[in-house]
């Protein structure tokens, strides 16, 4: 029997109907797309193995999720003053930044955006880290503050252990680094090194973070309720506030915490083969063509480094069947692998949103296609049902998320380049958390824009204030 909130959840979870002049032609692409639409009932088992891997990696047994103490137990409560550094490393952009803090709450900025070529991103540590460091340098220096001792937090937004606040072991790049020789290596003793390789400022690293820890922290100064940091960007992941009687891996001693952040690390959710049950042959493909093959198996299903691949995977498949692009011969750089980005499916998806089609042409025009009008349908739909999937799948894991951290009123505070520029997943993911969950939970999605940035800054800060009571 089919319950009414499964029911609900059935309804909200369809997409836009398939239009086309054809009726054969428009099974044989809903049949080959069949496998990316989820149902009500695979959602909730999803749940249920999202649920048992995030108990099993805080009781440090085996798990696809990390579930990694960061040492952040607690706050800003309003008492830090002064200027603190950040640098932010592992998303779209790269930067460093000065953040100056009255009464807890930041009254100026400074930020500069700097460059990492590919020969840095895909090389050794030691040249990586020795131009992070010529960054923070060219930064404090312009900022004329090369003789005052500056407090930074290093948002390093890679999986790590940590063992402490301030020591980040990285267990593997993701996303659009690769430099293998630093893997088990500190990446807070690699930046340390570089720094004192020039020995120009007097930075002292005092914390290392996640991006998702960085956006609960700036999100807790725009909403107290704020107890879930989210990202989805180039990659995806969330962090959440944990008890700390629940938390089993703690290195430091203990100073009677009642919570700490606890980063998932969800990007890795089903590299033990635990959601082997959804995998399609479009995302066996898209990860074949990823920079590190078997690894990462959610985040490829629902980042932004990977969403548009997933949909020309699709489109590319469609037209090898002769279902696509029909009329046209198509140019070969639609069938080329990296050459749809996903901010593409965004534009393609406000036309969906807006009942248009000229984003759609335009952006097939650039790849040399003109399409017939059945073409834009079938674009369309399979952007929808990719971008769908994708708001379904973090919604499932959120929802879990609010069970979990069983407050009243809890606010998600999110960022991330894909977020903010898909027209669509916002009002997706608001429907399917509250279906999801216990009914009757309250929560809320603000944006904390630059939590990665910002908030490696007031990260830098909390640390500093722990340190001096700890003193
Ligand atoms: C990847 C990283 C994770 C980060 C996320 C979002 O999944 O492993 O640490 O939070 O990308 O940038």
């Amino acid at each position: 029997m089919v319950v009414p909130a499964e029911h609900a959840l059935h309804e909200a979870i369809q997409v836009s109907p398939l239009i086309l002049s054809d009726d054969v032609r428009r099974q044989k692409i809903e049949n080959c797309v069949a496998k990316m639409r989820l149902s009500a009932v695979t959602a909730r088992k999803i749940q249920d193995v999202f649920i048992s891997e995030m108990n099993k990696g805080i009781h440090q047994q085996p798990s696809s999720l990390q579930m990694e103490n960061t040492y952040i137990p607690e706050l800003l409560n309003g008492t830090e003053e002064g200027l603190y550094l950040a640098l932010d490393l592992g998303g779209t952009n790269f930067r460093v930044l000065l953040l100056e803090l009255a009464h807890g709450a930041p009254i100026r900025q400074e930020v500069k955006q700097y460059y990492i070529g590919s020969e840095l991103r895909v090389g050794s540590a030691i040249p990586l880290f020795d131009y992070l460091a010529e960054c923070v340098s060219d930064f404090v220096i312009s900022q004329g503050l090369q003789n005052v001792e500056l407090p930074l937090g290093f948002t390093f937004s890679f999986p790590m252990i940590q063992h402490s606040l301030d020591v980040g072991v990285l267990v593997t790049w993701t996303k659009t680094f690769n430099c293998p020789d630093a893997v088990n290596k500190d990446a807070v003793r690699l930046l340390r090194e570089a720094l004192d390789r020039r020995g120009d400022t007097k930075v002292k690293v005092l914390a290392v973070l996640n991006d998702t820890t960085g956006t609960l922290v700036q999100g807790s100064t725009l909403d107290h309720n704020t107890a879930i940091g989210l990202v989805l960007g180039t990659g995806s992941n969330a962090c959440y506030l944990e008890r700390a009687d629940r938390v089993e891996h703690w290195e430091t001693e203990r100073h009677g915490e009642s919570e700490v952040i606890i980063d998932i690390e969800w990007g890795a959710f089903g590299d033990n083969g635990v959601l082997d049950f959804i995998k399609t042959d479009f995302d066996r493909e898209n990860d074949a063509n990823s920079l590190i093959v078997n690894s990462f198996t959610f985040e490829k299903y629902i980042a932004g480094k990977y969403l548009g691949e997933v949909v020309r995977v699709i489109l590319a498949k469609l037209t090898k069947q002769r279902l696509l692009f029909v009329g046209d011969s198509t140019s070969d750089s639609l069938l080329t692998t990296g050459n749809l980005t996903t901010d593409l499916v965004s534009h393609i998806e406000q036309d969906s949103l807006d009942g248009g089609d000229s984003n759609t042409k335009e952006i097939l025009e650039k790849f040399g296609i003109i399409p017939d009008e059945d073409d834009i349908r079938i674009v369309q739909y399979v952007c929808e049902v990719a971008s769908n999937r994708a708001a379904l799948l973090v919604s499932i894991c959120l929802a879990s998320l609010l069970d979990r951290i069983d407050k009243e009123q809890v606010t998600i505070a999110v960022d991330g380049s894909l977020y903010k520029h898909h027209p669509r997943l916002e009002g997706w993911m608001k429907q399917y958390i509250s279906l999801l969950c216990t009914p009757g939970r309250k929560f809320k999605l603000i944006h904390a824009e630059d939590g990665s940035g910002k908030g490696a800054a007031l990260v830098s800060a909390i640390a500093h204030r722990l340190k001096k009571r700890l003193q």
